[in-house]
């Protein structure tokens, strides 16, 4: 029960997983993701929370994982894109090592395209990634001990970076 050793927190599509699981095989840490915890919990996708039950339940259902996530794994643990909009999950992270991966709008748009597993980008996506950069990067940086910039970077180079900075 000591909580995680390093936090990945950043948009969807910014290489949390990868980068998550190559940080934690470089650190000798076992590996966690919120996202995966809330599939297996739910035996539905995250797109399928969405639509059945809407984006509000889908944070409660987050919120609840994310919380269980960190009082329990002492490794690396990948948030989703979207935990960081509770108040009492950044409150939480503060104290924790927290590496926010960052990217630009171009480059979220090139990697993830229309990509219907991805509810919040369905319609268009450079329009709302820019919305929901504008609305997300202040909460990342808030939370955040170290920002790793991914763009025009591999995943070994960001996990270098990140075990650099943090
Ligand atoms: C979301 C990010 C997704 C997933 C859901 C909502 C968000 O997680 O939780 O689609 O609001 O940014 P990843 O960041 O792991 O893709």
């Amino acid at each position: 029960m000591s909580g995680p050793l390093v936090v990945l927190v950043g948009p969807m599509g910014v290489g949390k997983s990868t980068v998550g699981q190559l940080l934690a095989e470089r650190l000798g840490l076992s590996y966690r993701d919120t996202d995966d915890d809330i599939v297996a919990a739910q035996g539905r996708t995250v797109a399928e929370i969405f639509v059945d039950e809407g984006e509000a339940a889908f944070r409660a259902i987050e919120k609840a994982a994310v919380h269980r996530a960190l009082a329990e794994h002492d490794g690396v643990l990948a948030l989703g894109g979207g935990a960081i909009l509770d108040a009492d999950t950044r409150a939480l992270l503060a104290g924790q090592r927290v590496a926010y991966l960052s990217m630009d709008v171009e480059e979220a748009v090139k990697r993830t395209g229309l990509n219907a597993a991805r509810p919040l980008l369905a319609v268009n996506p450079r329009k709302q990634w820019r919305e929901l950069m504008e609305a997300r990067r202040h909460l990342y940086e808030e939370v955040a001990t170290a920002v790793v910039a991914t763009d025009g970077r591999t995943p070994e180079e960001v996990t270098e970076a990140a075990l650099d900075a943090l």
